[in-house]
């Protein structure tokens, strides 16, 4: 907070001396903005255990990246660790500049150690807070980052100018290694062990062991108002968040601005970012922010509440801070009546450009699923799928393979609607629980509108399940509980002031519908944001097509893009 805050303070501090000097501009600010992450291994100790883990720049959590919407951003990655590594930055559009998108073998082959990479990209049209990660096997566990980027010089937010800003990047902490726990889990064809602790900035907070060094806190003054960039970097836990005795109001989701919306919590998926004002407007005190685990199925899962401090000035650290009181685990209905109330600010400078006209409808399934192991515990890997499709990752990236026509990486024949219809949140399906395996993608004609509807099954269990697509916002036109309907749901789409984002939930034994128009050219991976989900396959790629002219195609790929 200390590094955005007084960055901000700086920027009113020149503001008004050239104001009372008269001068006309501003001094001008660097168009490039430059970074260096060298991936290292450092021991990191947390809840009484230290242990080495992938970090960048020795930090944990990573470096946040400052941006201003319009800037050139380069950020040389050095790999110093013993692991592949890729970073994806999250929610940028890098238009027709897949290369620097980062999923490993969807947009490049990994980093190899002792090897470097420079993403080089724009950010062109977005604003408000993203993030980047770590985008192979679990590494992120660790590796994750704020992405802030500041409106146009001389635009201010389309809400009222917050005193200071912080970031508050929510996580999950294992006291074993990850990648060795991914592994078993692999061989025995189970999830890993689940986390033994959420954390606030890296810290779990009071309510664990030896924590008293790691807790988080965030310093306010009576009176003030401050914007929490909130960003959910936990592998596999969709989360509640809140600040005991102080209400939030919602301004941003995924750099999209919101229409305000006041809350006494929010709900926020792996991958989802949330911008909140929050006044400090209770007796000086300190108040915990604190932050669990949303299920409302029975799947274990982490449910500890991590915990930080909301702690105003001047108040000595030995009063004892109240919990918020946080919606239960199993809140459904809150969980479906925050998200039904999130909406695009949609003004004239911030339009929501919905598409009307569908060219391309697309219906996914999301199913788990057991495919056979003769070595696994059971006999059977668990499995996920997407039209029963469990994806297989290649060898050689597709964007390479497509851009260079390489034969035999992919196929362009992932089915548009489920092989074979049943009824999808119908009674429990645990017969029958195999997946076809494959390398399938879906070609997408270029600037085409598409509307692709998900639906959650009951094939092994219904559960939520965040939905992130790269290179695009999209716009979340409905959402229902069941099986969508075509004849009746499109007719309750809102198309006026959707909210638009880049990773949405599905709905527990429900649907959501999202529309975007394809218009950036490339391979773009679409997948379950819980990494869990991930590694069992349910995750595919839109391969969409050049448009006319060089200036609507893919970039000729960087040099230095690291070869398999
Ligand atoms: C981490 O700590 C362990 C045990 O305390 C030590 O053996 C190891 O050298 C340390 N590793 C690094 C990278 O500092
Ligand atoms: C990235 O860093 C490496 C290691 O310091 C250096 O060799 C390389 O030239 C840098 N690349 C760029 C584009 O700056
Ligand atoms: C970024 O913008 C500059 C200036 O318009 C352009 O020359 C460059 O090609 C762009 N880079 C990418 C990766 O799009
Ligand atoms: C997972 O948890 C089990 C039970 O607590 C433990 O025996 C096992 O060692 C753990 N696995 C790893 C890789 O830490
Ligand atoms: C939290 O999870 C553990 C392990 O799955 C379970 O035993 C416990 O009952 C759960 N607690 C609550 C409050 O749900
Ligand atoms: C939520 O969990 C509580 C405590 O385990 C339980 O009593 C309640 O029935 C559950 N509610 C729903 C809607 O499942
Ligand atoms: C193995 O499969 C059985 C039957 O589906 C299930 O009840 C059991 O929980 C599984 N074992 C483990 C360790 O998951
Ligand atoms: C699907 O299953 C649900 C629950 O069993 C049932 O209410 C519904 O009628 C079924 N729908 C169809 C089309 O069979
Ligand atoms: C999925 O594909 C597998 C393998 O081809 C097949 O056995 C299974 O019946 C299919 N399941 C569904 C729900 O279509
Ligand atoms: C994409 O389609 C929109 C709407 O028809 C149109 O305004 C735009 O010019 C098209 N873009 C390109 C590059 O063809
Ligand atoms: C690292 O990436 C290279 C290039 O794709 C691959 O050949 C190698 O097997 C990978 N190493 C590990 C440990 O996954």
């Amino acid at each position: 907070m200390a590094g955005s805050g007084s960055l901000c303070h700086l920027r009113r501090f020149l503001i008004l001396i050239s104001f009372l000097a008269g001068f006309v501009s501003l001094p001008s600010e660097a168009a490039v903005k430059q970074y260096q992450f060298d991936i290292q291994v450092k021991n990191v100790s947390r809840l009484c255990h230290a242990k080495p883990v992938v970090t960048v720049n020795g930090m944990y959590p990573g470096p946040t990246i400052y941006a201003r919407e319009g800037d050139r951003v380069l950020i040389n990655v050095t790999n110093h660790a013993q692991y592949n590594m890729s970073i994806h930055w999250h929610g940028l559009k890098q238009y027709r500049n897949g290369w620097a998108d980062g999923p490993a073998y969807i947009t490049q082959c990994p980093i190899q150690t002792g090897n470097s990479y420079a993403y080089d990209f724009n950010v062109t049209g977005q604003r408000g807070t993203l993030w980047w990660h770590a985008h192979i096997s679990w590494l992120r566990a660790t590796v994750y980052g704020a992405i802030v980027i500041m409106p146009k010089e001389g635009t201010p937010f389309p809400f009222p100018q917050p005193h200071m800003e912080a970031n508050i990047l929510l996580g999950e902490w294992w006291n074993t290694d990850v990648e060795t726990l991914v592994k078993q889990g692999n061989v025995l064809g189970l999830p890993p062990n689940m986390s033994d602790a959420h954390t606030i900035n890296g810290k779990p907070g009071p309510l664990f062991p030896c924590s008293e060094k790691h807790t988080y806190a965030l310093e306010v003054e009576q009176g003030k108002t401050y914007l929490l960039r909130i960003i959910n970097a936990a592998l596999n836990d969709e989360l509640f968040f809140a600040i005991a005795g102080h209400s939030m109001t919602v301004v941003e989701i995924d750099a999209v601005y919101v229409k305000p919306l006041t809350t006494q919590a929010i709900l926020i998926a792996p991958g989802q970012t949330t911008n909140v004002l929050v006044r400090a407007d209770q007796a000086p005190g300190r108040y915990f922010m604190a932050t669990r685990t949303f299920m409302d199925v029975p799947i274990p899962v982490d449910n500890k509440t991590a915990t930080a401090i909301f702690q105003y000035k001047g108040v000595p650290n030995t009063v004892i801070p109240t919990l918020p009181q946080l919606p239960a685990p199993n809140d459904t209905v809150f969980a479906l009546n925050y998200n039904k109330k999130l909406r695009s600010l949609n003004i004239p400078q911030f339009p929501a450009d919905v598409p009307l006209k569908v060219d391309r409808k697309l219906f996914y399934i999301i199913g788990l699923g057991a495919n056979p192991c003769p070595t696994c515990l059971n006999g059977t890997r668990l499995t996920a799928s997407l039209n029963n499709i469990s994806f297989v990752m290649p060898q050689i990236a597709l964007l390479q393979a497509h851009y260079f026509d390489i034969t035999g990486v992919f196929r362009t024949d992932f089915p548009d609607k489920p092989p074979t219809p049943f009824n999808y949140t119908g009674a429990p399906l645990t017969a029958n629980l195999r997946t076809a395996q494959g390398t399938r993608v879906s070609k997408i004609a270029f600037n085409s509108t598409v509307e692709l509807v998900l639906q959650d099954t009951n094939l092994l269990t219904v559960e939520s399940h965040p939905f992130h697509l790269h290179g695009y916002n999209f716009f979340v036109v409905g959402t229902g509980i069941g099986n969508f309907d075509p004849a009746k749901d499109p007719a309750k789409y809102n198309l006026v002031d959707p909210p638009e984002r880049n990773t949405v939930g599905v709905p527990t034994g429900g649907w959501t519908a999202i529309r975007f128009r394809a218009d950036n050219p490339g391979v773009w991976f679409m997948h379950c944001h819980l990494e869990l989900h991930t590694g069992w396959g349910l995750k595919t790629a839109f391969v969409v097509e050049d448009g006319p002219g060089p200036e609507y195609s893919v970039l000729p790929p960087p040099e230095d893009l690291p070869p398999c």
